[in-house]
């Protein structure tokens, strides 16, 4: 019985992908129905934000496919809701269609759930059985869950890397370190996270747009752009550079704070001009306070883009949550190529920053390592 609710909850785990991009700042959830007999009956995933969850789309698509959910078993990813926000409790919903049993991969840690709509379900008489597959239901739903205890936002560094660690020969080329099938990888982590943020360096060395490119046709998905980020102290970036193109995506130049005005001024009117404070232990631009500014603006997740300065400075900040490195089989051997960390100096084996390896995918002939 336990491996079957394993594969029903991994199917919800695959459902709820299918809103990322979409669901911010709610987590991503999927569900399944089966009937009293154990029929599968129907499925759903929440898809957009303030839009009805993952349970009340599954238990329409069984009703549609002609299903009675009365004794039936649900399966969900994350614990359902017992309170009104944009759309009312699913708990409630699952009581009133007569189910049996519910099945959740993890408790959902908004205060306003937490356990409650456990118990909610259980008070009305249904079986509940919570913790399946719970580690990758919390890694689904990372963001959510960082977002809920430290309200803070989720922090990823993304990096493409030869075999010895290098991002870039001596001369600064680094097109193309990766391959078209980790390239795409890519796009797909845009879709994911709210916003992308990058270095000034990086700018003026790629001029890359950072854009989401993924088509229905091509991808399955539609992508969508995040926010993108430029972190310029000094407002050096050429205002020409692609990113600042309006595709009707927000841009945001994060600048300090007694930049003169004069210099920002040449920066087209779909640039939103941030002025930061800065970090009198650094002397650079505050990272810390950018983040939470950029979480108080709506940005649940942050992907970093960047060169080796402000990966590691975000490193050296403790703001990196997890680390996409893609590999490449090629060594550049070079002492003066760049490093994907820099300036994150460590005398000691033993004081290096230790992460844990999440994932390894293979993206023919790059690999994709996950570490958080
Ligand atoms: N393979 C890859 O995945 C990849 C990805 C991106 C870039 N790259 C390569 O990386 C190279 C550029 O690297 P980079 O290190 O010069 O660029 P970067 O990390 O993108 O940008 C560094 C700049 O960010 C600015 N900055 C602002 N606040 C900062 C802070 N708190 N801490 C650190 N920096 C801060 C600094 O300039 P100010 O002080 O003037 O603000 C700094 O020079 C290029 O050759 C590019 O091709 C490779």
């Amino acid at each position: 019985m336990e491996e079957l609710y394993k594969i029903y909850i991994k199917q919800c785990i695959e459902l709820a992908k299918n809103g990322e991009g979409h669901v911010s700042p709610n987590p991503l959830v999927g569900a399944v129905v089966l009937d009293k007999n154990g029929n599968f009956a129907g499925s759903g995933w929440h898809q957009k934000y303030g839009e009805p969850h993952a349970e009340p789309n599954a238990i329409k698509n069984a009703e549609q496919n002609g299903f009675d959910c009365k004794g039936g078993t649900i399966f969900v990813s994350l614990e359902p809701c017992c309170h009104y926000g944009k759309t009312p409790p699913c708990a409630d919903l699952i009581i009133s269609k007569g189910f049996k049993k519910v099945i959740i991969g993890c408790t959902d840690p908004n205060p306003k759930v937490a356990g409650k709509g456990i118990e909610k379900l259980k008070a009305a008489g249904i079986e509940v059985i919570s913790g399946v597959l719970e580690e990758e239901c919390k890694t689904l739903n990372e963001i959510f869950i960082k977002n809920q205890l430290q309200k803070a936002p989720f922090v990823a560094i993304k990096t493409a890397t030869t075999l010895d660690g290098k991002i870039a020969t001596k001369t600064g080329s680094s097109k193309w370190i990766t391959a078209e099938k980790a390239r795409k990888q890519v796009h797909r982590l845009r879709n994911k996270f709210d916003a992308i943020i990058t270095g000034s360096g990086t700018i003026i060395a790629d001029d890359p747009s950072m854009t989401c490119r993924l088509t229905m046709e091509e991808d399955g998905i539609c992508g969508r752009n995040p926010i993108r980020v430029i972190v310029d102290s000094n407002a050096k970036t050429d205002p020409n550079a692609k990113i600042f193109a309006d595709d009707g995506t927000k841009v945001i130049l994060a600048v300090c704070e007694n930049i003169e005005d004069e210099k920002i001024s040449k920066y087209p009117p779909n640039v939103e001009i941030l002025k930061c404070s800065i970090d009198a232990a650094t002397g650079k631009l505050d990272l810390k306070k950018l983040t939470a500014f950029l979480y108080e603006r709506g940005c649940c997740s942050l992907l970093v883009e960047a060169g080796g300065y402000l990966n590691g400075a975000f490193l050296k900040a403790g703001l990196a949550d997890k680390v996409y490195q893609f590999i490449a089989p090629k060594i550049l051997g070079d002492d003066d190529a760049m490093g994907f960390v820099r300036g994150f100096d460590v005398a000691e084996i033993s004081q290096g920053k230790t992460f844990k390896i999440q994932s390894v995918q293979n993206f023919d002939p790059d690999i994709l390592v996950t570490y958080s």
